[in-house]
């Protein structure tokens, strides 16, 4: 329960940036580590962790976790002492990016400034061959990464126990 007051607080203050009123499902983290099963291993690293609602499905996986909010890393720290936390803006953490590397996403990209910023990225990643694959999940009826020029891209599942409900899209 306190993760999802916490996750209220934080949306309250932040809509943009939270994207939902609660943290995702246990059905939404499931479809999300089956649609990363599928792909080719590789480094993980997940953006946008929240209180771990998709890392604890993923978190076989060893991912990176990177968070914008101090409050959230803590308790994924406490939840998480095994995996590596890094409390930074996740634009930061793909600049730094120099070893092929697939990316987990939440952070909610519709009407977000972070977006002008995050698809360049992306792109520029891709075409050095770093970016292996990217899975997201978003609320909305479009292509969240339209603009990057990924080789193939496919809406691969939907989760209707979540809130809301929610599409995850694959690329590679
Ligand atoms: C929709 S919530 C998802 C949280 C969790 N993964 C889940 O599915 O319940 C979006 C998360 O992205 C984080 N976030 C937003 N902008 C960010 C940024 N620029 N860098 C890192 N994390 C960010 C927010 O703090 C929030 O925890």
């Amino acid at each position: 329960m306190h993760k999802k007051i916490l996750f209220l607080k934080k949306y309250l203050k932040n809509p943009i940036t939270m994207g939902s009123v609660i943290p995702s499902s246990r059905f939404l983290g499931n479809a999300m580590y089956k649609s990363v099963k599928e792909l080719e291993h590789t480094a993980v690293m997940e953006i946008g962790a929240g209180t771990g609602a998709i890392t604890q499905h993923i978190s076989s996986l060893n991912p990176v976790l990177v968070e914008i909010d101090k409050e959230f890393c803590a308790l994924l720290r406490t939840n998480y002492p095994h995996l590596n936390i890094v409390n930074s803006c996740a634009l930061e953490q793909l600049r730094k990016i120099d070893e092929r590397v697939g990316l987990v996403i939440s952070i909610p990209l519709i009407n977000n400034p972070f977006k002008s910023s995050f698809i360049p990225l992306l792109n520029d990643l891709y075409t050095k061959g770093l970016l292996t694959w990217c899975v997201i999940f978003t609320y909305g009826l479009n292509d969240p990464l339209e603009q990057v020029n990924f080789e193939s891209k496919k809406r691969k599942r939907f989760v209707l126990q979540n809130i809301p409900p929610a599409h995850v899209w694959v690329y590679s």
